[in-house]
């Protein structure tokens, strides 16, 4: 083998393996369109057309702003689980019987994609 086909291999197992999602979320592997067609259906509502949870509903304790550091300083396996499962005694509901693992995961790739 000469060094040459040893580096390409190096630099392709290197990039393969850099690119196995994290807790199954890889947010660039995600489809943004079907996560965009979910938080408008599902989410807007409440969060509001950028996430700054000014969609309109109020509630207590009041809705997320999903751009803010306290919701994107959590790890995003932290996010999948809040949408999955919801947040306890908020308006936060469980998502879980309405929306796919894969569903779930391209609504918070759009979500993170919210100007900060
Ligand atoms: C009925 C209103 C409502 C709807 C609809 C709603 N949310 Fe929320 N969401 C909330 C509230 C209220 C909170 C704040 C919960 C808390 O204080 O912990 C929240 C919090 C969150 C958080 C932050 C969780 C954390 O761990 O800090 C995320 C992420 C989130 N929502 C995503 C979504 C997504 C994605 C959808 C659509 C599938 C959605 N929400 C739909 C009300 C809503």
């Amino acid at each position: 083998m000469t060094s040459r086909t040893l580096s390409i291999l190096c630099v392709s197992v290197l990039v393969s393996w850099c690119a196995v999602p994290i807790m199954g979320f890889a947010e660039d592997e995600r489809n943004l369109e079907r996560g965009k067609k979910i938080y408008e259906k599902y989410c807007l509502a409440c969060h509001g057309v950028q996430g700054r949870g000014d969609g309109g509903v109020r509630f207590d304790p009041p809705v997320a702003d999903l751009t803010s550091s306290e919701v994107l300083t959590k790890p995003n396996s932290r996010l999948l689980e809040s949408i999955h499962d919801g947040r306890t005694n908020t308006a936060m509901d469980t998502w879980k019987s309405k929306l796919s693992d894969d569903a779930i995961r391209d609504v918070l790739a759009y979500v993170l994609t919210f100007p900060r």
